[in-house]
């Protein structure tokens, strides 16, 4: 198929394109790099030994858009483009809605101009919310709390209006739980330009030498050891996850939701110890406040995906920590280390 990859360029699209890419499906890329580096594209290029077309353009620029569907002409299109970070939502929430739910109603238009009746969607387990119960399966209330979560909710919405709106199009909408980790070359990975909002691109910081202690936020959870617990998931699975939800829009019309987690959780501690035994560097970290809006526990129930686009996490957290570590300890400055 010829597949438009939004945002490939990204940590998530980067590792989606090398998995799309070895199925020997046809690429365009298109990325405004506001959040990545071109860098990450010449390397999926070497790793693949593959060409792909590269556009280097905004998502909520119709008139770019139109020349990439008319020249390039996808049958499906990947859309991870958009803006991820919480905290800068709340402060400057327009940007939020423009990039993402702007951006996404230009490149429906796009794809009706061109008759490109197929997408999938990177949303969030971040639309759920305060849990009601856990694990969450995928009819579980969404009520998110943040800017960030409800551009993700209401894309969705949109979604799901567009999917009904006739009887071709076909919509999967990927309900990410924690992504972490990275390909098992060393070559491409996640490389936040600031200070990490994420605990494990934080934590292989601070084993890095580039940052000094974590602060742990909050001791005083119903958790196990009292620290946050969360679904954390290997990018790579989560890359074959696309894989199987191309095929799956190639073959389905409508609209579906589906989680995308390993279904067991792990708490901050437990990361922290596993990324020590990966590294063989110890984490120093000490306690602090609990981060607002942050909930105690997040667990995907992740039957559906596997019933429905026979997909399954394989990668364990070891797997996770030690392909993060490579990727760290052999890119210290992340793609600025070339
Ligand atoms: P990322 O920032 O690494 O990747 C996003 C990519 O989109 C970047 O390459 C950025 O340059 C590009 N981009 C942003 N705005 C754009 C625009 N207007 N036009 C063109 N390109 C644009 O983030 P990621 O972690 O790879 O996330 C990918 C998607 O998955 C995002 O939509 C994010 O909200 C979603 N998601 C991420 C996580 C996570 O923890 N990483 C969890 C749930 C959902
Ligand atoms: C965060 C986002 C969420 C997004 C998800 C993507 C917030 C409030 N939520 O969620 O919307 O979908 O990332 O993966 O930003 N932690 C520390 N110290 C740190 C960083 C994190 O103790 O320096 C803890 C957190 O309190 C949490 C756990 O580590 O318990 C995981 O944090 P993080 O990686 O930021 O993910 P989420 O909180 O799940």
């Amino acid at each position: 198929m010829r597949i438009l990859i939004t945002g490939g360029a990204g940590y998530i699209g980067s590792h989606t394109l090398l998995e799309i890419l070895g199925e020997k499906h046809d690429v365009c890329v298109i990325d405004n790099y506001s959040n990545s580096s071109p860098v990450a594209l010449e390397r999926v290029a070497k790793l693949t030994n593959s060409n792909f077309v590269k556009v280097a353009a905004d998502v909520c620029d119709e008139r770019a858009l139109n020349n990439v569907f008319e020249d390039f002409k996808p049958e499906a299109v990947i859309h991870f483009a958009g803006l991820k970070a919480v905290g800068e939502s709340a402060a400057v929430p327009l940007k939020y809605y423009e990039h993402n739910v702007q951006g996404t109603i230009a490149l429906l238009k796009a794809m009706e101009a061109s008759g490109c009746d197929r997408i999938v969607f990177s949303s969030s387990a971040t639309v759920y919310g305060e849990p009601v119960y856990l694990p969450y399966d995928e009819d579980h209330p969404c009520a998110p709390t943040n800017p960030y979560g409800r551009t993700k909710y209401f894309v969705e919405e949109i979604l799901k209006d567009w999917a009904h709106s006739n009887d071709r199009n076909s919509v999967v909408l990927l309900r990410y739980f924690n992504p972490v980790g990275a390909h098992s070359s060393g070559r491409i990975g996640e490389d936040p330009d600031d200070i990490p909002n994420n605990l494990m691109p934080f934590v292989s910081q601070v084993a890095v030498g580039r940052r000094s202690k974590l602060q742990v936020f909050g001791n005083d959870y119903d958790t196990p050891d009292g620290t946050g617990l969360r679904d954390y998931i290997h990018v790579v699975d989560l890359a074959r996850a696309h894989v199987a939800a191309v095929d799956y829009v190639a073959k389905n019309r409508g609209v579906d939701a589906f989680n995308i987690g390993t279904g067991k959780g792990a708490t901050v501690l437990e990361v922290v110890k596993a990324f020590e035994a990966a590294s063989g560097r110890e984490i120093p970290y000490s306690f602090g406040p609990r981060r607002a809006g942050d909930i105690a526990a997040s667990i995907a129930d992740p039957a559906k995906a596997r019933k429905m686009l026979n997909w399954q996490a394989k990668h364990s957290l070891k797997d996770m920590c030690e392909s993060s570590w490579e990727w760290q300890s052999g890119n210290p400055n992340g793609y600025r280390s070339d």
